[in-house]
């Protein structure tokens, strides 16, 4: 926490009020605690995996006292679901980590946490840019975000893991995929410095699940063509049905 005051308390602490742009941040928070604890029975998962001994993974971010320095007023931006068809673009690498990129990412960890989720890429908010943010921690954990720009996987492993996997993209539904256990990714962080990171477990499926999405791919295009379609049809009825 560098330059904003780390709560209205500690504001008035040190004399100064805090600024517009932090109260929001605060009224933020106070609505997402809001909307998790409401979720707390639901626990989405967000963009993956629901699997019992995790019974609440997404729970955990929402500590205002424990925001990462580097966190900048946030916005949660709308996310996309099937079938939509932006979420079929193949993402665009980034040419240069800027603050506007970063802009992007802090909203997009907001978006994610709100949700909520542990992983998001850039296209479910819209943005064709090959970005990914996540956040595995569990409840009792701090906050440990984490930011992948234009990342590469390499040496995936042959054998497979498998977990039960959702995504924000599509809300309601759990499939097991099979995925390589463990690989190597190679991407930028948040202050574009190039990063090696060997995953396993849920890191390397989330990744991989992320990952895909960067080529426009879902993870129930990993499952049978007729469990596919029947997955989209009800998505789009309900889309349909909340529409009109
Ligand atoms: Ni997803």
């Amino acid at each position: 926490m560098s330059t904003l005051p780390d709560s209205p308390t500690h504001a008035t602490a040190r004399g100064f009020f805090p600024s517009a742009l932090h109260i929001k941040t605060l009224e933020t928070e106070k609505r997402e605690a809001c909307q998790l604890a409401s979720n707390r029975k639901v626990v989405l998962f967000g963009q993956l995996f629901r699997y019992s001994n995790h019974p609440s993974i997404p729970i955990s971010h929402i500590d205002p006292a424990r925001r990462p320095h580097y966190l900048s007023p946030m916005a949660i931006r709308p996310i996309l679901t099937a079938p939509d068809p932006r979420l079929r673009e193949v993402s665009k690498p980034v040419d240069a980590v800027t603050d506007e990129v970063r802009t992007l990412m802090n909203d997009m960890l907001e978006t994610m946490y709100a949700a909520p989720g542990i992983g998001l890429a850039a296209i479910q908010v819209g943005v064709p840019l090959r970005i990914i943010v996540m956040d595995l921690a569990e409840k009792d954990e701090d906050p440990d975000p984490h930011y992948f720009i234009n990342p590469v996987i390499l040496d995936p492993s042959e054998d497979v893991a498998p977990y039960e996997e959702g995504c924000l993209s599509v809300p309601e539904f759990y499939e097991e995929i099979e995925r390589p256990a463990r690989c190597v990714i190679e991407f930028l962080d948040y202050d574009g410095n190039p990063q090696r990171l060997e995953a396993e477990g849920l890191l390397a499926t989330c990744i991989q699940h992320e990952m895909d999405h960067l080529e426009g791919v879902l993870f129930i295009d990993h499952l049978s063509r007729l469990k596919r379609d029947r997955i989209l049809k009800k998505l789009k009825k309900e889309q349909l049905a909340t529409a009109s």
